[in-house]
Parts: C-alpha cells; sequence; structure tokens
C-alpha cells in the first residue's frame, strides 16, 4: 500500500507536467505527465537541454531563468507550445528554483498545466443545452427541407432512367446519394427532441474520409492526403462523421479560397487525457488550411449556431460538428493564427 504513496509514483498520477532541470538546463527528470503532454516517451527526454526539447519557445526557459536568478516561483499564463509543424498546445508555465537543503540552486522544476482542456469539454456541453432549446425550430425546419429533397431525388432517378451515359448515372447516383444523406441527417436533426441514438458501427476512419473528399472535390482547392495507414478501425455512426468531416473540409477550403491548400491528416494519439482524468486511445483526424485564421474574438463562439462571418453562412456546421463529436465522447480543439488553421478531432477508439 505504501509503495503507491511513494513520491515518483504519486508524480506519474497527477495531471501537472513536471521537468526537473539542472544548472546546465538539461533535463533530469520527466513525469508522465509531460510525456503525454510533450508526445514524446521519457527516453527521448532526459538528458536533452530543454531548450532543445523545447524550441523557439524563450519564454519557457525565461520562466526558469528568472525562477532561478529571483530565487523564488514565476508564473507564464499562457504559453503556446509548438510540438510539430501542426501541433501546438497551450499551457500555464510555473518555473521554481530547485534548492538542496542549505540554499544553494541546483537547478529548477518547470511545471507545464494544459490550458482549456476542461473548459472546452463544459463549453460542449452547454452547446448540447443550448441545441436543445433550438429543438422546435430545427423540426420545423427540417420538415421543410424534406419536401424539396424528395423531389430532387425524384428528379435524379428521371434523368437516369433517361439517361444512359455512364458518367451521367455516376452523378445522378452521387446525388441520389447525398440525398439520401441530408434525409437521413434530417430525420437525425428530428429526432433530436428525443435524443435519437447513433447507429455506430466499425469503420475504417481513411474510408469515411475519402468519400468526404469525393464530395469536398468538387471545389477547390482539392485537399491533401496524409494518413497514417496504421490507424485502427473505430466504432461510429458513418452518416454522422461524414457530415462532420464534410462540415470541417468545407470550412478550411471556404477559408483558404481556390488558390489555397487544405490538407487532412490523420494519427493515433495514446492514452490522452480526457474529462474527469480518463485516458484513452484516440484516433486523431487534422484538418488544416492557410487561410486568415478565426477572428481572436470569435475564438470561443464558433461552436455555437448561428455564428457566422460569411455572407450566405448558416452558423450551422460547427454547431453540428460539435454535437457529433460530443455523441461520439470525442473531443474537438482549434488552433488558429493567419496562415494555419487546424480543426483537430479526437475519436475515441473503445
Ligand atoms: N477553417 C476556418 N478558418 C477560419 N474561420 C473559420 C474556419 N472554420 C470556421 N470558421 C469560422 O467559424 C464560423 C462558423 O462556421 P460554421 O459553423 O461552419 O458556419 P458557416 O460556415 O455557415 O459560417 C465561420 O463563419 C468562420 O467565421
Ligand atoms: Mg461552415
Amino acid at each position: 500500500m505504501t509503495a503507491f504513496f511513494a513520491p515518483t509514483v504519486l508524480c506519474d498520477q497527477i495531471a501537472l507536467g513536471l521537468i526537473a532541470i539542472d544548472r546546465g538546463g538539461v533535463v533530469r527528470y520527466v513525469n508522465s505527465a509531460t510525456e503525454r503532454l510533450l508526445r514524446k516517451p521519457r527516453h527521448r527526454l532526459l538528458g536533452e537541454p530543454l531548450d532543445r526539447l523545447l524550441p523557439g519557445h524563450p519564454l519557457a526557459l525565461d520562466v526558469l531563468a528568472r525562477a532561478q536568478e529571483l530565487a523564488m516561483p514565476c508564473r507564464l499564463r499562457h504559453a503556446r507550445i509548438h510540438l510539430g509543424p501542426s501541433q501546438e498546445l497551450t499551457v500555464s508555465l510555473t518555473g521554481c528554483p530547485l534548492r538542496t537543503p542549505t540554499g544553494d540552486t541546483v537547478g529548477a522544476i518547470l511545471q507545464l498545466e494544459e490550458v482549456g482542456a476542461v473548459e472546452r469539454l463544459e463549453a460542449g456541453q452547454r452547446l448540447n443545452e443550448t441545441l436543445e432549446s433550438l429543438g422546435t425550430m430545427v423540426m420545423t425546419v427540417a420538415h421543410e427541407v424534406k419536401n424539396p429533397l424528395a423531389g430532387i431525388r425524384g428528379a435524379a432517378q428521371l434523368v437516369e432512367l433517361e439517361c444512359n451515359h455512364p458518367a451521367t448515372r455516376e452523378y445522378t447516383q452521387l446525388i441520389r446519394a447525398e440525398v439520401d444523406r441530408i434525409t437521413r441527417l434530417l430525420d437525425r436533426l428530428l429526432g433530436l427532441a428525443e435524443d435519437h441514438p447513433l447507429q455506430p458501427r466499425e469503420l475504417n476512419v481513411h474510408e469515411v474520409l475519402d468519400h468526404v473528399l469525393e464530395l469536398a472535390g468538387q471545389n477547390p482547392p482539392r485537399p491533401q492526403r496524409d494518413y497514417d495507414p496504421s490507424l485502427p478501425v473505430l466504432r461510429g455512426d458513418r452518416d454522422a462523421l461524414i457530415q462532420l468531416f464534410l462540415n470541417l473540409i468545407k470550412n478550411a477550403q471556404e477559408a483558404a479560397g481556390p488558390e489555397g491548400t487544405v490538407r487532412i491528416h490523420t494519427r493515433f494519439a495514446n492514452a490522452v487525457r480526457m474529462a474527469q482524468g480518463r485516458r484513452g486511445h484516440h484516433v486523431v483526424v487534422e484538418v488544416l488550411d492557410n487561410g486568415p485564421g478565426v477572428p481572436e474574438e470569435m475564438r470561443n463562439r464558433i461552436f455555437l449556431p448561428f455564428v457566422t462571418t460569411r455572407k450566405h453562412g448558416t452558423g450551422l456546421g460547427l454547431a453540428i460538428a460539435q454535437k457529433i463529436i460530443n455523441d461520439h465522447d470525442g473531443l474537438v480543439e482549434v488552433e488558429s493564427q493567419p496562415g494555419h488553421t487546424l480543426f483537430r478531432v479526437l475519436l475515441p477508439v473503445k
């Protein structure tokens, strides 16, 4: 029993990342939370100079230098750590001098705490409540849209009967498949009031993404793919996931403009920290664009329904995306600056 309360064991249980460096700035200790936050195993962190682990982060190094100089803790509330070209983490940094019992400074401890993970989950829950109160309106609109959709489907079927041209058939089939998908989506929206259950089944996320790319690829810019082929299968609702990624990719295309670039990146993530300290394996899908970015003052509102900056926007794309992600027990993160916007979706692998 006492082994559980040994300091090193405790340090590996806490959510705060701890990094101890010696006077030369070389990493001497890291806990499990640090491995998770920096996405590197311990053996690749120990013995490295800190400025190599956090390249381009003079702020982190500055906090430590100040802590050692002033012999007191120093804190920076919001620091962005770039873990790679498309990975960014917002953390609060606290530096504390590391001293011997006689008061000599022998190094420093850096505490890293991820900012906003819990807030994001709470925002997702608040959004679900908002969506529920919008149920009545959604139902009216959904009913109205279903009738013309049936007309479009019927017309596509007629064209298909009239015309034997294989290319035309391909298009009419695409129209019908898409109308059917929208109809199913509307049915889901109509069922929102009674919280219509998803129909999860095993699926390959790349197959889903390729389908989305086929739909979205009709408009420029054509998204580029960067898939991790070793991803495990997911359990999810195929129609819902198609809708989710289509919404994100369309937004990226609109933001990037026809001459811009949109990239889809997939990977696997171990032991991501979720609500209440739960951890799990996730499939990560990132949608990147080089558009102007989400305006600063819009950042925490874009997932709300009817929030839009586009002339003909509905402001529903991200609200629906968030709902679908919540229904799949997933998480969405956004990083945005001019020329680099990233929507990262994490879906649990059960
Ligand atoms: N990739 C992106 N780059 C910049 N801004 C974005 C991006 N995606 C979404 N946004 C912002 O979020 C708003 C809401 O998006 P969304 O819910 O899809 O509604 P809509 O596309 O109808 O405006 C957009 O109007 C835009 O301001
Ligand atoms: Mg949109």
